[in-house]
C-alpha cells in the first residue's frame, strides 16, 4: 500500500513582530481598477442567425453577468458567489503560488507514480491542471490526462493535448465513467458544495479502487497565539459572517474544519490529514513563514472583495457601503504587522479501498 508524502513540517510561529519596514513581494502585475468603476453591464455576444445549438450553448457560457462592477459566471448563473474577472483570477493565481511554495513545488502529496486519469474539481483558471500536465509526472507518464471542470470558461485556450477543460456544475450528476480516476483534486472549494458527504461519495464512485482523493483548503478561522487579535476584530468576525453566508446560501464555509470526518464518513480509508499554520502578513521572524504570510496577504488584499461582496449584500442583506466598510477594516488589519494572525491550511489525502487497503 502506498502512502502519501509528508508536507513540510508545520513550524511554530515566533510571534515576535518583525520590522514594520518588512515588505511583501510584488507580483509585477498591476491591478486593473477599471472594472470597479464600470456600472453593471449586460454583456451580449453577437451570434449569427445560422447559429447551431452547440454554438448557442457555447456562446451563452460567455454571456457573463456584471454586478457591483464585478464580472460573474453565466453558466448556471448565480451558483457561485465570487467573480470570474481578471482581478479575481489574479487572486487565484496568487494563492496557487502560495500553495506551491508551501508544498515545496509538489502538485500533490498523494502517490503520483501511476496516474493516468486526473480530475481537478472547480479548476478555476486551470493553473493546477496545466502545471500538472507540464510536470515531471506527465513527462514520465505521457499517457496522463488531466480534466479540469468549472462553471467558468476562464482557462487558456491553448493547452497541451492531454489537458482538457469542461464547463459543468460539479454538484450535478457526473457523466464520467465509474472507477475511472486515479486522482481527484479539490482545492479552495469551501462554500461551493451543499452536502460534502454526498459529494465525497460521488468522488469515491468515480475513483478506481486504491486511487486517491486530495482536498486542500484554507480555513476561514483567523487565529492568534498572543493577544494581538482582539475578540471583536474584523478578522475574528470573518468566520461568523461566513457561517451566516453559508447558512443563507446552503453551502457551508467550514469545510477546512470538518473535511477529515466527512471524508471518513463517505467511506474513504487510509486518511492522512495535515494542518499548517499560514501567517497573515509578514510578521513572523522565520523567513519561510514570512514568505508564506506575504503571499497570503497579497492574495487576501486582491481577493477579499470578490470573495465577500455578493455574500455580504445578497445573502446577508448588508448595504454595499456597509460591506465596503467591513472590507476596509479587514484590509487595515491584514496590513498591520502588529497583529500576529494566521489561518490553517488543511491537506487531506485519502484512498478508495481495494484489496491492499482492506
Ligand atoms: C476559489 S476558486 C478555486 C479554483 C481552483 N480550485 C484553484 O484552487 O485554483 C473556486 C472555483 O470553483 C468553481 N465552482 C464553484 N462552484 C462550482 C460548481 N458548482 N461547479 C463547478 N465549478 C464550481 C468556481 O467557478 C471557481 O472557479
Amino acid at each position: 500500500m502506498s502512502s502519501p508524502r509528508a508536507p513540510p513540517e508545520s513550524m511554530e510561529i515566533d510571534p515576535t513582530p518583525t520590522s514594520p519596514k518588512a515588505s511583501s513581494p510584488t507580483t509585477g502585475r498591476q491591478l486593473d481598477n477599471l472594472d470597479r468603476l464600470t456600472a453593471p453591464i449586460e454583456v451580449t455576444l453577437q451570434i449569427p442567425h445560422s447559429v447551431t445549438d452547440t454554438l448557442s450553448l457555447k456562446s451563452s457560457i460567455f454571456n457573463y453577468k456584471w454586478e457591483y462592477g464585478r464580472r460573474y459566471h453565466a453558466f448556471e448563473e448565480g451558483t457561485y458567489w465570487a467573480p470570474n474577472d481578471e482581478r479575481q483570477q489574479e487572486a487565484e493565481d496568487m494563492v496557487h503560488e502560495m500553495y506551491r511554495i508551501v508544498l515545496e513545488g509538489r502538485l500533490t502529496l498523494a502517490p503520483d507514480e501511476n496516474l493516468q486519469h486526473v480530475l481537478d474539481v472547480g479548476c478555476g483558471t486551470g493553473v493546477w491542471a496545466i502545471v500538472a500536465v507540464r510536470s515531471e509526472f506527465a513527462d514520465e507518464h505521457p499517457e496522463v490526462e488531466v480534466i479540469g471542470v468549472d462553471l467558468s470558461p476562464i482557462q487558456p485556450p491553448f493547452v497541451p493535448p492531454n489537458c482538457r477543460f469542461e464547463v459543468d456544475d460539479i454538484n450535478k450528476r457526473w457523466t464520467y465513467p465509474k472507477n475511472y480516476f486515479d486522482l481527484v483534486h479539490i482545492r479552495s472549494m469551501s462554500g461551493c458544495v451543499p452536502d460534502w458527504v454526498a459529494f465525497y461519495k460521488k468522488v469515491l464512485k468515480h475513483l478506481k479502487p486504491g486511487a486517491w482523493i486530495e482536498h486542500v483548503e484554507l480555513s476561514g478561522v483567523a487565529q492568534c497565539d498572543d493577544d494581538t487579535l482582539p475578540p471583536g476584530s474584523a478578522q475574528r468576525r470573518w468566520i461568523q459572517v461566513f457561517k451566516q453566508i453559508g447558512e443563507a446560501i446552503g453551502r457551508p464555509f467550514d469545510i477546512a474544519e470538518t473535511a477529515g470526518d466527512l471524508i471518513r464518513e463517505a467511506g474513504f480509508v487510509n486518511v492522512h490529514e495535515w494542518r499548517l499554520k499560514i501567517p497573515i502578513g509578514t510578521w513572523p521572524k522565520d523567513k519561510e513563514l514570512k514568505q508564506w504570510g506575504a503571499w497570503n496577504r497579497l492574495f487576501l488584499l486582491q481577493g477579499l472583495e470578490g470573495f465577500s461582496i455578493k455574500g455580504l449584500t445578497d445573502a446577508l442583506g448588508w448595504s454595499y457601503e456597509q460591506a465596503q466598510l467591513y472590507l476596509a477594516e479587514l484590509r487595515k488589519e491584514v496590513t498591520d504587522d502588529g497583529i500576529h494572525s494566521y489561518i490553517d491550511m488543511l491537506i487531506i489525502d485519502a484512498q478508495k479501498a481495494d484489496e491492499t487497503t482492506a
